[in-house]
């Protein structure tokens, strides 16, 4: 697959994210269709970007920083806490799809850790008993 395919490919799929919330079977092989590309190859493409989701997206979307500057002032134990409080592992989702629990590398607000945002809302200097209570007010 040459460079300019495969960057249609991606918006092609960042398109069909942005309208339906995640990449579906169905769209897999219309996009192989339209491209002429294997549908394997596709799902090498998408499962390659971690933007790409293939199942619906939870109600509530827990991203919790490990960041180095956030790991050092504890963000190891905010996210065991809501794990433990979810009864999930970073990367899942409740069974109920209400909740879904993901760890990220930075974002970009060192010194306020441990950041966790919620929603697209970012909370700072995050502690466990802090994640907890915010927690058990969305649920
Ligand atoms: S390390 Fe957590 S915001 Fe940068």
């Amino acid at each position: 697959m040459d460079e300019k395919t495969q960057v249609n490919l991606i918006s092609k799929l960042q398109e069909v994210q942005a309208n339906t919330g995640y990449i579906t079977e169905h769209a897999i092989a219309r996009i192989s269709s339209q491209f002429d590309i294997s549908k394997s190859k596709i799902y090498g493409v998408a499962t390659f970007y971690t933007q790409f989701r293939f199942t619906p997206a939870p109600k509530h979307c827990i991203k919790v920083c490990l960041g180095t500057a956030c790991h050092v002032r504890g963000a190891e134990k905010v996210l065991e806490t809501l794990e433990n409080e979810l009864g999930i592992g970073c990367g899942g989702v409740s069974s109920d799809n209400k909740f879904g629990l993901e760890r990220v590398a930075c974002f970009g607000c060192c010194a306020l850790g441990p950041i966790i945002v919620i929603n697209s809302k970012v909370y700072s200097r995050t502690t466990p008993k802090k994640a907890l209570l915010l927690l058990r007010k969305i649920k």
